[in-house]
């Protein structure tokens, strides 16, 4: 770390990707298999799984057709995500592409409330881990599970990227493989009687459902804050990026027709577990059990992808002086940003033990449109030869989270923005600190713009 360095920053949206290597920066090991898996991992959870039954609620077995909606409403945002990682490939996301292209304020507001909302949502996850395998193994404490999955992910997280690849990996193809199981046990169930009548509740329902839907989606940009780690990033990001919400987009539609169509949507109406539901009418042996194993390495994927994309926000807020310095460590052996990786259990490992704000986890919903909001804005603002889609798609993409956004509940925007407001007070104390730092020839910043 460079002790000298300024922390007044200025804004240079024509850096060069990675500046220059005195400044501290991740090691590429991420091929494109680690990337897709790291990006099945952040989407496949509780959204396909417990979000289904919600959606069947709301709109009958038409909620395929919100599931359609949805995936494209993320592949819209997903590109813009792509094409923003691709040309700037850095730890931090949006929260880099907002301060090279947008505004410091906008980039910070993007880095807080991921942080914010996922540490929350990670001890919750935690939780809904230990949950589920307490249930399909009842000797196990639910508490118990959870800090034991936190400590072993820690523990990966801290050995190398390449090793949570790998874990993670694992952990993926469980998951896949119980979807695939459930998808083909449920085929010789399957009644087109069951899609009869298709749309009771109209669009208005099958909307309700995409905007319920779309949380299924969520976690194509987890490679995006990885972006460092990624091998070749300009050609396998993009190409992870698409595979990821394709590959989940199909998955999702195979899962929703075949419980339809097994079962009807009536079943899974707003059942806690819909697809267990679905599972029992399946013709192959045990599948409500490996649907529940699924469910189960399908939150550890969630978690896991979150300790990864918080450490690395840590780090790049560390980087640019948004936190202090120390964040934007390195371990020397392993290449991880170590400081971000040891905050990131220790929190996520008090909120599974004394639970978690349950207030910033109902704001979740408003921090990740706002994420994504910023990430549409930002790729509207890459110059002409660095833009590889259509405008277009970016302007989609905005134009579906502020469609999604007025669908939300007003105590959920209000509790965003307090969260919000929450995060940019600190920042203005510490940006000040620094400031007398950096005059007084004290500072300790990384000198990374
Ligand atoms: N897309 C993730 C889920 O469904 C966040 O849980």
């Amino acid at each position: 770390m460079n002790s000298s360095a300024s922390f007044s920053r200025t804004i240079d949206a024509t850096a060069p990707p990675l500046a220059a290597a005195q400044h501290p920066i991740l090691r590429r090991e991420l091929d494109l298999l680690d990337a897709v898996g790291v990006g099945l991992g952040a989407i496949i959870g509780a959204g396909i799984f417990v979000v289904t039954g919600l959606a069947a609620e709301a709109a009958g077995p038409a909620f395929v057709v919100g599931l359609l909606l949805a995936g494209v409403a993320a592949l819209c945002n997903a590109l813009s995500s792509a094409e923003l990682a691709a040309h700037y490939p850095q730890a931090g996301g949006t929260y880099e592409y907002g301060y090279r292209l947008l505004h410091p304020l906008l980039g910070f507001s993007a880095g807080w409330m991921f942080l914010a909302s996922k540490l929350a949502a990670g001890g919750t996850v935690a939780l809904g881990f230990g949950g589920y395998l307490a249930q399909l193994l009842p000797v196990v404490p639910a508490r118990g599970a959870a800090v034991a999955a936190v400590l072993l992910l820690l523990a990966a997280n801290w050995f190398g990227i390449k090793k949570v690849g790998r874990l993670n990996f694992v952990v993926v193809s469980v998951t896949l493989a119980a979807l695939g199981y459930f998808i083909v046990g449920g085929l010789p169930a399957f009644r087109v009687e069951h899609f009869k009548p298709f749309a009771p509740h109209g669009w208005s329902g099958i909307a309700e459902a995409a905007a319920l839907l779309f949380f299924a989606y969520t976690g194509y940009a987890r490679l995006a804050t990885l972006g460092e780690e990624v091998r070749d990033p300009a050609r396998t990001i993009p190409r992870a990026i698409l595979i990821t919400v394709l590959v989940s987009a199909v998955l999702y539609l195979a899962v929703g027709v075949v419980a339809v169509g097994a079962v009807g949507a009536g079943a899974l109406a707003g059942q806690a577990a819909p697809l267990e539901e679905a599972a029992r009418a399946s013709a192959l042996p045990g599948c409500d059990i490996v649907v529940a194993v699924g469910a189960t390495t399908a939150m550890l994927g969630v978690l896991l992808s979150q300790m990864l994309g918080i450490s690395r926000m840590l780090f790049a807020l560390g980087r640019r002086g948004d936190l202090p310095a120390c964040f934007a460590w390195v371990h020397p052996r392993h290449g991880v940003p170590g400081v971000g990786i040891l905050l990131t259990g220790a929190i996520v490992l008090l909120l599974s033990l004394v639970g978690t704000l349950t207030w910033i986890v109902s704001a979740v919903a408003f921090t990740i449109l706002l994420y994504y909001g910023i990430t549409n804005l930002a790729a509207l603002h890459l110059p002409p030869e660095q833009k590889r889609y259509p405008r277009v798609v970016a302007w989609l993409g905005l134009a579906c989270c502020i469609l999604l956004g007025l669908s939300l509940r007003v105590e959920v925007i209000g509790a965003g923005l307090a969260l919000l407001v929450l995060g940019h007070l600190p920042r203005w104390l510490w940006r000040g600190v620094a400031a007398l730092q950096s005059a007084t020839g004290t500072g300790t910043g990384t000198g990374y713009i």
